[in-house]
């Protein structure tokens, strides 16, 4: 047998598609990254050299991923004088997978959000927050460990599609002069409008993306989280053009839960998942009272970001809760906490949520081994009690390190474990 060629004389190339939208992955990836603003600076040299160790530790000097950087936000910015430049969601359009930290958005300056503009201009339409508890960390809730959820939140459309005016400005004025002329209704005049828009081909991809999740991963059940009894055609459409992707694209390897309940005596049979829905405000309360009753919450956007925010404060914040947004194109996974302007630049901040967002990249590209290793890494980091400041001071007997300090913890972790 001839040795396996190290890595490092291979030349670095990009992830491809082929026409089915299979990645094929290289042994040596290039991978765009964005640093990102704020803590940035501090949770993405931790991330790396975690990654790298992972890559390493699993595939020895067969897999490497050459890092790329692309700017963004407060560094884009003094590097070429835009926010986020064509040039940047280009490079991550042609490389397919991507990693990011976060992204400052000037609250009230008229400037979206950088994170929805990269979301909605390469169409990642798929926002998907695995949550799960890792103890020891600090919870609010007596049962923390009875989480095990994904959150599918739909990622382009909804309120966070961008179409709003403000009070007094000619397009609110136009429009409620025709929503009073045409369509009866008569609005206050200092109002401002924003729409919700919502499709059922974007609501169908979006759902058949958290089955086909369910069936590859054996989960039991996908919840549709909307607000159909209030907003019948937005958010109804959503929860009715839920069940027709689930029944169209997958027949009868979905159930409901009456036939659940009338067939199989609520036991569920291997191969199937049950599809059931819930308002939103009720799901708020079941996750807290019966978690365990959640497996995959597919919902749309608005509804999505509370639920994936309110769910990671459940198992102890966001300083843990990985993200990943995906399109049929690309994907860009990220930190799911902002920049965290008060701790950048002094090596404070808990870089798990980014480090846990490259294991789901790495699953991503089918390197679940280096996923894996990640994954555990970081439970037995934690579980160590060495960690960083948001959580030092909650865990009895936990001991505060720096953040790159907590990422040699992890890679030593890994590198002790593989
Ligand atoms: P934030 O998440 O930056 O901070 C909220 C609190 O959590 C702060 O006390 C912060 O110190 C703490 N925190 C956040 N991440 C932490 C970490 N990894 N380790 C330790 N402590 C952490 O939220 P905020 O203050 O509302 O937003 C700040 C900026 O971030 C805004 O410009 C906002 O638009 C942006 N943002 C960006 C996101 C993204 O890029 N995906 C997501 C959320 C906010």
């Amino acid at each position: 047998m001839p040795e396996p060629v190290s890595v490092e004389l291979i030349f670095p190339e990009p992830i491809l598609m082929d026409e089915t939208h299979q990645l094929k992955v290289p042994d040596r990836p290039i991978i765009p990254y964005i640093e990102g603003d704020g803590i940035g600076q501090d949770i993405w040299p931790a991330a790396r050299i975690v990654f790298d160790a992972a890559v390493k530790s699993v595939f020895g000097s067969k897999k490497k991923v050459e890092w790329l950087e692309v700017t963004a936000g407060e560094k884009g910015f003094a590097r070429t004088g835009e926010w986020l430049s064509d040039e940047t969601l280009n490079i991550i359009k042609r490389h397919r997978v991507a990693i990011k930290g976060p992204l400052a958005t000037p609250v009230g300056k008229g400037m979206r959000s950088l994170n929805v503009r990269i979301r909605q201009q390469l169409d990642l339409y798929t926002c998907i927050r695995p949550i799960r508890y890792y103890p020891p960390v600090p919870s609010p809730v007596c049962h923390p460990e009875r989480v095990d959820m994904v959150v599918f939140r739909e990622n382009t459309e909804d309120l966070y599609a961008g179409i709003e005016w403000d009070s007094g400005s000619w397009e609110a004025t136009k429009l409620l002069g025709l929503l009073k002329s045409e369509l009866n209704c008569d609005l206050p005049a200092s109002s401002s409008i924003g729409i919700k828009p919502m499709s059922p081909e974007k609501t169908k991809r979006l759902v058949i993306r958290a089955f086909e999740y369910a069936f590859e991963n054996n989960r039991k059940s996908v919840t549709l989280m909307h607000k159909g009894n209030i907003m019948k055609f937005t958010e109804g459409g959503f929860r009715k053009w839920g069940y027709e992707a689930a029944f169209e694209r997958f027949g009868d390897r979905v159930i409901t839960e009456e036939t659940l309940f009338e067939r199989y005596e609520g036991i569920l049979p291997d191969g199937l998942v049950v599809i059931k829905d819930r308002i939103a405000d009720m799901v708020f309360a079941e996750v807290l009272l019966r978690p365990e009753n959640f497996d995959i919450i597919a919902c749309p956007n608005l509804n999505g970001d509370y639920i994936s925010d309110a769910l990671a404060a459940q198992v102890g914040g966001l300083g843990i809760a990985p993200g990943a947004n995906i399109g049929d194109e690309c994907a860009v996974f990220e930190a799911t906490h902002g920049t965290a302007p008060d701790i950048a630049g002094k090596d404070m901040a808990n870089p798990c949520s980014l480090i846990l967002s490259g294991a789901m990249m790495f699953d991503h590209m089918g390197w679940h081994k280096a996923g894996d290793a990640i994954r555990e890494g970081v439970t037995k980091a934690l579980a160590a009690g060495k960690v960083t400041r948001d959580l030092a001071s909650m865990i009895s007997g936990g001991e505060e390190v720096t953040c790159s300090r907590f990422s040699r913890i992890i890679v030593e972790q890994i590198l002790f474990t593989h």
